[in-house]
């Protein structure tokens, strides 16, 4: 499956061009440029977001909650250290759980970015509401159909697994701008796909 998905993110991603901010592409064949941190700026308390992407997101959440819905952000802004804290926390959860470390290290890896690999090291991706359990499913259905008008695009969703390799996550939504994200939203496909 690995090897399937490298070759489809090759096939589809056209490496000599350089994308806007809102549009750069990372991924676990796609790393960051090291060191970087953006500008940030605080939309609820302890969650930062880039600074460029901070009034849509608060609209958006804004407009959620005019809508009767309960919005709270989880996760926003990572810095390297929380992301790999986040990544071996994971890791330590199924080796606890009686997996090898190859094996927690794939499972994860489904899951948590890899270090350098996250778009809440971008600070342009925010995680909202995951719990399924409570008023989730209402939300995710939400922001399904609207966050596109934001400019957010849901990143990792359920039939782009093999592009992305991430599992679905409804909960992740990131910033794009509201073109790229009509697009995408409209043709159901995912930034990998739109960026070819
Ligand atoms: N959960 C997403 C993939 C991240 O860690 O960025
Ligand atoms: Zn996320």
């Amino acid at each position: 499956v690995e090897k399937k998905m490298y070759e489809l993110q090759d096939e589809l991603i056209d490496h000599s061009v350089e994308l806007p901010w809102n549009l750069v592409l990372v991924n676990n064949l796609h790393p960051m440029q090291e060191g970087y941190v953006p500008e940030l700026t605080e939309i609820q308390p302890g969650y930062s977001v880039d600074t460029r992407i901070a009034n849509a997101a608060r609209k958006m959440l804004a407009d959620a909650e005019k809508e009767g819905l309960h919005v709270e952000i989880c996760s926003a802004f990572r810095s390297v250290e929380r992301q790999e804290q986040v990544f071996g926390d994971s890791m330590k959860e199924r080796v606890k759980d009686g997996m090898s470390y190859w094996e927690a290290y794939e499972e994860t890896a489904l899951n948590v970015a890899i270090p350098g690999t996250s778009e809440h090291q971008l600070g342009i991706a925010v995680d909202i509401n995951p719990d399924y359990e409570k008023s989730g499913k209402e939300v995710y259905a939400w922001l399904a159909e609207n966050a596109h008008e934001y400019g957010f695009i849901n990143r990792y969703p359920e039939d782009k697994v093999h592009i992305t390799g991430i599992m679905n996550e409804p909960w992740h939504y990131r910033y794009v701008g509201e073109n790229a994200a009509k697009e995408m939203y409209e043709q159901r496909i995912c930034l990998e796909e739109y960026l070819k």
